[in-house]
């Protein structure tokens, strides 16, 4: 494969006049936030504090796995950083639900919350996303639900939290919610998530497989670092990119597995049709593209995307900017190479603002207190 690290051929001046500080550090590791806050100290120190608002779209402009970043300037921001109790912290992120999904008309939006001030009393939003799925592991060791999430489901109920009567594929997770040296787990109202259930133009079977997927991705675990401040509890939105629902999410073999499934009923021979997999992989996704149409929740499929993706690299250039990118995560994982994406390479300095990883809040010293004060109760 290429060396996605490689310097791009068009762009090999624009990293090292990189105006921004702390230029090239390693994006993908989990940050502590004592680190980051002492590693955020921007190459100018007589630069005017960036605005809220612009330091978020900045870091959106500049995370190097996003596909999405033509629409950085569009980002909403909404200032959260006077909250402090838990119940502020949840009402705002179901604010920021309603504020987002606009009954399928996505608004990207960013909530920020209190900066890192030090290691007691940080916000921190203990869910990967503000929408996931429950996994539920059974004894044979099989998985229903989503198996990204069993540990984070095991977690939640030893938090007190008790999955429905009848547990399914679909099951919403709480919000897992610390602030003010608390922690609460809290149900979301099922008003503020709006889901499309998925549907074959062609296959009437499709609809009977009992699909559904929620229409706002919300990453509500990551790391704001703008240059001066940390914010370990920022979550954010775009809308989704057909394929990481139709390919990853429902495909990989480590997530809802449904190849197998679909190429059954499709009557595919999973021995002689060597291309199987294939064929399952273009009905999924385009089931996902056709629904969330259909529910008017708007969706990008991955050809257009990736066109984005390209004149956002032209734009950044003509402002003398060159995009950051890993290649990796850029590139879509169907038909790879019938996107222009694939066909040129990133150079992978990360800049500040950014959104970083952070360490998971169970893993810090004060989440772990937490935790073991708040589990089994
Ligand atoms: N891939 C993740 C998911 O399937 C979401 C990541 C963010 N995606 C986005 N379109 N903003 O849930």
């Amino acid at each position: 494969m290429k060396d996605p690290s490689a310097p791009c051929p068009a762009g090999e001046s624009g990293a090292a006049a990189c105006p921004h500080a702390g230029a090239g550090f390693d994006h993908a590791r989990r940050w502590d936030a004592a680190e980051a806050a002492a590693f955020s100290k921007r190459g100018d120190p007589g630069a005017p504090p960036l605005g809220l608002a612009d330091a978020c779209r900045m870091a959106w402009r500049e995370a190097v796995r996003c596909i999405g970043r033509l629409h950085w300037r569009s980002l909403q921001v909404v200032d959260a950083r006077s909250l402090e109790d838990a119940d502020s912290v949840y009402d705002a992120c179901i604010g920021h639900l309603r504020g987002a999904t606009r009954d399928g008309r996505i608004v990207p939006m960013q909530t920020v919350f209190a900066p890192w001030r030090g290691p007691e009393g940080g916000i921190r939003i203990w869910n990967h996303q503000l929408l996931r799925y429950a996994g539920y592991r059974s004894p044979d060791g099989s998985v229903l639900g989503d198996p990204q999430n069993v540990d984070f489901t095991r977690l939640v109920r030893s938090l007190g939290w008790s999955p429905p009567a009848v547990p399914g594929s679909f099951d919403l997770l709480p919000l897992v919610i610390q602030a003010g040296g608390k922690l609460v787990v809290r149900e979301l109202p099922r008003e503020v998530v709006l889901e499309v259930r998925l549907a074959h133009p062609d296959y009437p079977w499709f609809e009977k497989l009992g699909l559904r997927w929620h229409a706002v991705p919300a990453i509500s675990d990551m790391m704001l670092v703008t240059g001066d401040e940390v914010f370990p509890c920022a979550p954010f939105n775009g809308w989704y990119m057909g394929t990481e629902i139709g390919a990853r999410n429902l495909g990989d073999a480590g997530r809802y597995n449904l190849l197998p499934e679909v190429a059954e009923k499709l009557g595919l021979d999973r021995v002689r049709d060597r291309l199987w997999k294939d064929r399952a992989l273009l009905v999924i996704n385009e089931a996902v593209l056709h629904s969330f149409e259909r529910d008017g929740v708007k969706v990008v499929d991955h050809h257009q995307a990736s066109r984005e993706f390209l004149t956002h690299c032209d734009r950044e250039h003509e402002a003398g900017r060159e995009v950051q990118a890993e290649w990796s995560w850029i590139v879509p994982p169907v038909s790879a190479s019938a996107t222009g994406v694939f066909h040129r390479l990133y150079p992978l300095r990360p800049r500040l603002p950014n959104l970083l990883l952070q360490v998971e809040a169970w893993n810090t010293r004060e989440g772990a207190g937490l935790l073991k004060r708040f589990a089994n109760r």
